[in-house]
């Protein structure tokens, strides 16, 4: 059974003003996520995540459709088995949301102390979260007086004090800087990893999916318009969004100005080559080329890791007579998608 079920889920929110409009910010989403999964949901700003993961956690009601959590759909349950539900859900925020006036420490036993762990329990968990999150030496600091990212990893030791099944994080390395941002990933595939928790990350950036999620969701206007493995969305998105997020990360292929001046600045033929990781390598293609005896070299694109697969997106200018160069090309073998750059 799927940790989290959503079918046909949808939420509309009446008009903020008499004569306005009524939001649809959820659409008829139905997805499925499984236990220990990290699960990834991408849209541009709008699309509908933040709405979706405050529906998961049972914040706020669906207005049609179901959710269920371990086979039990959340709507159906009594607000007391809901609050209990809710507490089995930690959640990570753009903002981390932490208590200006307490400590790192007292941040985190706030949970605890919410939900009457008797103190010396408290002080203990609390020591074990904030050792976990490498953080045991900033007890007694104040949040102002740490980095974005350390904020965020006491956010996620705060949101691990109840021992969650799942944790939810809406945006949750957007406003941190690219190190920051893979110490916090860093963190969330270990909370994955070694507690076993499903995780469901919402991002507009889609390298944080390629590097955490193993299947991602990809959100439109209230809509999710293309799911499945991260792997497999990247290397064939069907949809236009799809395609744009996966661009942000893999290079697209030359086209336009930027092909005109690829060709003023390489001699030789252009040739595309794509490949995935069923038994290719870039040593592979680059090796067969050198052994053919032309001369070559690579113009745009290369090489993405993306969820520990790799994913190859070349372009190459190769050099030689006809014959040479039709050898050269053949040479690469099976697995790989070959084509001349002819505009
Ligand atoms: N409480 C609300 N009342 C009315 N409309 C809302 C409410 N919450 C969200 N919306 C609307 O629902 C739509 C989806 O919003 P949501 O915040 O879920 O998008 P998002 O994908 O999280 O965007 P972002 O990337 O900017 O965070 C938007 O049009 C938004 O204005
Ligand atoms: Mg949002």
């Amino acid at each position: 059974m799927p940790h989290i079920t959503l079918r046909d889920v949808t939420k509309t929110y009446p008009p903020r003003s008499r004569g306005g409009e009524a939001v649809t910010a959820v659409d008829g989403v139905s997805l499925e996520i499984e236990r220990g999964d990290v699960f990834g949901i991408i849209g541009y700003s709008g699309a509908g995540k933040s709405t979706l993961v405050r529906l998961m956690n049972g914040l706020e009601p669906v207005t049609s459709g179901s959710i269920d959590i371990d086979g039990v759909d959340i709507a159906a349950i009594s607000p007391r088995r809901l609050r209990h539900l809710r507490q089995g859900i930690g959640m990570i925020f753009q903002r981390f949301n932490l208590l200006r006036s307490r400590t790192i420490r007292g941040n985190v036993a706030y949970p605890l102390e919410v939900a009457r762990v008797p103190r010396a329990e408290r002080a203990r968990r609390v020591s074990e979260l904030l050792e976990f999150v490498g953080l045991a030496d900033r007890a007694d600091a104040y949040p102002e007086q740490l980095s974005g990212g350390q904020q965020q990893r006491v956010g996620i030791a705060r949101a691990l004090a109840a021992d969650p099944a799942i944790l939810l994080a809406d945006e949750a390395t957007s406003a941190l800087d690219p190190d920051t941002t893979d110490e916090v990933l860093e963190l969330l595939s270990r909370v994955n990893r070694e507690l076993g928790i499903t995780i469901v990350v919402i991002a507009h950036e889609m390298d944080v999916i390629a590097r955490i999620a193993s299947r991602v969701a990809v959100m439109e206007r209230g809509r999710v318009v293309e799911s499945g493995e991260t792997y497999d969305v990247f290397t064939r998105p069907r949809t236009d969004t799809a395609t744009r997020f996966v661009r942000t990360v893999v290079r697209a292929l030359p086209e336009g100005d930027a092909l005109v001046e690829l060709r003023k600045k390489h001699e030789g033929r252009l040739f595309t080559i794509s490949f995935t990781d069923e038994g290719v390598s870039e040593a592979r293609v680059f090796g067969a080329l050198a052994r053919a005896g032309v001369d070559f070299n690579l113009v745009h694109g290369g090489v993405d890791d993306i969820q520990g697969r790799v994913y190859g997106l070349l372009t190459i200018a190769v050099r030689g007579d006809e014959q040479a160069v039709r050898e050269a090309i053949g040479s690469i073998g099976s697995g790989v998608t070959i084509s001349e750059v002819t505009a």
